[in-house]
């Protein structure tokens, strides 16, 4: 599936934000693949994103989409009262604890209609019908996993590739259930580790994502047996990045930790450690979507006031590593420290 790139990196689906159809064309452009974000997004909102991309790059280009989960049946009303205080801060009031599927049934057509060649799915596995669907198009469906046993799951339900996210990645976890009595939502493999175990578990193409930002480390993946490498973090500082000011200036100074955090979305997600993460998490209950609807309007004033500390500044682990400039020449240093890396190993030959 992957095979035909020149280079096969690809620019991680980033919602919320930091993904641009300008993004995904640059990478596509630059010999590695993209795909766009339709996460939060809705499906005409989508389709204009699609047309954007198509008028910018002939190349081949991925929709993301979120599976909606059960709504849970937990009281939020500590958590948006906590919320209350911070939302105080900024002149706003927390929203409201809604639950919805992110629009996902007329996303789904969006994607399906126009024959999406790549669509990728995370926090779950679309229905057998849509994953039917996709296939009678052409399109190549691949599912997000985070463990052996999601791995051979979608194996079983027909997914043609699996994206084998490491708990360094940015960003929420695709745990295809959060488990409340988890911090984490569920169990935390290094992305080398879960690589090495779902390999021996499912013959079906992999993608490595979670931490990679060097060349090296793209080379390192291939080795161990993907057939790409899905970078976020390295992508969010580009040029072409929707990344907020805000967030760029937490990126660039490097001091913060990175944690994994509910306190934003009500789902495990690695975000750069400021206020709300720290006060917020601990408490913070396995509501996905209500918390994200709770912490909108906070976001959203903390970013007009450009105050990183109310902020989901989504990072993975080495995002101290993170680069600005444009995406194509992030792609092309990928592209020679990864042959660096690649003469390095030469010697293991004799
Ligand atoms: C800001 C941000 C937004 C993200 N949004 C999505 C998304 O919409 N869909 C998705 O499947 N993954 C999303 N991810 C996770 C990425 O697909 C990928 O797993 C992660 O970026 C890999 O780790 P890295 O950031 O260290 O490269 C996001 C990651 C970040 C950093």
């Amino acid at each position: 599936m992957f095979e035909d790139l020149d280079f096969p990196v690809i620019a991680a689906p980033m919602a919320g934000g930091p993904t641009t159809p300008a993004l995904v064309a640059a990478v596509t452009r630059a010999g590695g693949f993209g795909f766009l974000a339709g996460g939060y997004l809705t499906p005409q909102a989508l389709a204009e994103r699609i047309d954007e991309t198509a008028a910018l790059t002939t190349g081949t280009f991925g929709v993301n989409l979120f599976v909606p989960g059960p709504r849970a049946a937990v009281d939020v009303s500590a958590h948006r009262e906590r919320m209350l205080a911070e939302a105080r801060r900024y002149g706003v009031e927390p929203g409201e604890p809604l639950w919805d599927d992110d629009a996902y049934l007329g996303k789904f057509e969006v994607v399906a209609e126009r024959r999406i060649p790549v669509v990728s799915f995370t926090f779950g596995m679309p229905g057998a019908a849509d994953i039917a669907r996709l296939r009678e198009n052409g399109s190549k469906v691949l599912v997000t996993v985070t463990s052996p046993r999601e791995a051979e799951l979608a194996a079983a339900a027909g997914a043609d590739a699996l994206v084998v996210q490491g708990f360094e990645a940015g960003g929420h976890r695709g745990l295809f259930a959060d488990d409340p009595a988890s911090p984490t939502g569920g169990e935390t493999y290094g992305l080398l580790s879960l690589l090495r175990l779902v390999a021996a578990r499912v013959d079906l193409p992999l993608v490595a994502t979670g931490g990679l930002v060097h060349g090296a480390d793209v080379a390192a993946v291939l080795a161990a047996g993907a057939d790409a490498a899905q970078l976020g973090t390295a992508f969010l500082r580009a040029d072409e990045a929707g990344t907020s000011a805000p967030y760029r200036a937490a990126l660039a100074e490097r001091a913060r930790a990175t944690a994994v955090t509910r306190a934003f979305s009500g789902r495990p997600a690695r975000g750069l450690v400021n206020r709300v993460l720290t006060e917020l998490s601990a408490q913070a209950p396995a509501a996905y979507p209500q918390l994200h609807h709770i912490s909108r309007p906070v976001r959203a004033a903390a970013a007009k006031a450009g105050d990183p500390e109310a902020l989901s500044l989504w990072a993975g682990q080495t995002y101290p590593l993170a680069a600005e400039g444009p995406a194509e020449s992030i792609v092309e240093r990928l592209r020679t420290e990864a042959r660096a890396a690649a003469d390095r190993l030469s010697r293991l030959r004799n």
